[in-house]
């Protein structure tokens, strides 16, 4: 219908004017919107094979749009190269109704690409992970950085003195004040306790969020984030596991047949463990899936029966799968960044480079 075409056409041009980002991609766009072969100027010519009565209605509305479009276009010229615009300005000055212009400033200007913030990768990955997993039917569970020794270690199934502990490389706070102990979650698996201990089986959840160890060099970093799953029904196997983080990686890459490797490995939680770890190629600067090395980028195994017995849970009728993978990783796999420290650097530049759009509000 021409309303709905109008609509469309206005909603993609404002769109390109929101991404504009220097005077260059703001004169190309006035070239292929405005210009005299620009679409709009094009949509323009097109009313006079309209009947009379949808010409005037679609003549008003798309000049309207013009003056609206002409007005932005001004602001933004002005803004990027402020001589310019005023010399445009005096010599466009007549009959220049632009309704949206109160004292100069048009306030409901999309912001220019230049000045426009980014979402940090680590948010933004974090945000696909989760929403795969939620469509698999897991749920969100939460729980607290700081941790006590229970969560974080004795319910997983790792007592005091277990050597197991030592690889977390813990940050300890001082005790509460009922002398109890604190200290940074070294991972996301405290969440699992949680959440059995809040609610019956079957469980599908999955928790997310910052985890700490005293590590720094080029792929760890004291502070880093992960995704756990914890899936506990009747029946649940190993099978289920590797189809759930194969299918997740496919559709997290975007390709099939990601070339994946389960390693056999070790945590107190869960038996029998593995790593997961992902072929890739590291060249220079950049990092891409597929090729000669390997990175892990989780760990995972069915849930040990100790750990469902401290929740509560009958390990005779339940078992399940856990995973938790290392965010960080993810993205840099995925986007091909090198080094995990950048992610805590703050530098501009770099999260101009990787950060992401958020969702441009486009005004109707
Ligand atoms: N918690 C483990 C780690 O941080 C990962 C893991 C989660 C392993 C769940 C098995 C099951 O390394």
């Amino acid at each position: 219908m021409a309303g709905d075409k109008d609509r469309i056409q206005r909603d993609v041009v404002l769109e390109a004017l929101h991404r504009v980002g220097g005077k260059e991609e703001l004169a190309a766009w006035y070239r292929d919107v405005l210009g005299k072969k620009g679409s709009l100027t094009l949509a323009l010519r097109s009313l006079g094979s309209l009947d009379k009565p949808l010409r005037r209605e679609r003549g008003k509305e798309l000049n309207a749009l013009r003056r609206m479009l002409e007005g932005r276009y001004e602001q933004l010229l002005k803004r990027m190269s402020p001589g310019e615009a005023v010399e445009r300005s005096v010599r466009g000055k007549e009959g220049n109704d632009r309704q949206d212009d109160v004292d100069g400033e048009d306030w409901s200007l999309p912001v220019s690409g230049d000045g426009c913030g980014r979402l940090h990768p680590i948010p933004y990955v974090m945000e696909e992970i989760t929403s795969f997993f939620g469509a698999c039917g897991f749920v969100m569970a939460q729980g607290p950085h700081v941790e006590d020794d229970d969560h974080n270690f004795e319910a997983l199934n790792m007592p005091p003195h277990h050597p197991a502990r030592q690889m977390h490389d813990t940050f300890y706070l001082s005790s509460d004040e009922s002398g109890a102990s604190r200290l940074l979650r070294t991972h996301t698996s405290s969440v699992q306790i949680r959440a059995m201990r809040a609610g019956t089986p079957p469980f599908y959840v999955m928790a997310s969020g910052g985890t700490y160890r005293r590590d720094y060099d080029q792929t760890h970093t004291p502070m880093f984030h992960q995704i756990e799953g914890l899936a506990v029904d009747k029946d649940i196997h190993m099978g289920h596991l590797k189809g759930c983080l194969q299918h997740f990686c496919e559709e997290f890459f975007g390709y099939g047949d990601v070339p994946l490797r389960f390693r056999p490995s070790f945590f107190p939680f869960t038996e029998p463990s593995a790593e997961v770890d992902i072929a890739c190629h590291m060249d220079g600067e950049s990092l891409s899936v597929g090729g000669e090395s390997w990175m892990e980028i989780l760990g995972c195994g069915m849930v040990h029966p100790h750990v469902l017995e401290a929740c509560g849970v009958d390990s005779g009728c339940w078992q399940g799968f856990a995973f938790g993978m290392g965010v960080e990783r993810l993205a840099m796999l995925k986007y091909g960044m090198r080094d995990v420290r950048m992610f805590f650097e703050s530098e501009h530049g770099w999260l101009r480079h990787y950060g992401f759009r958020p969702f441009s509000v486009v005004s109707p």
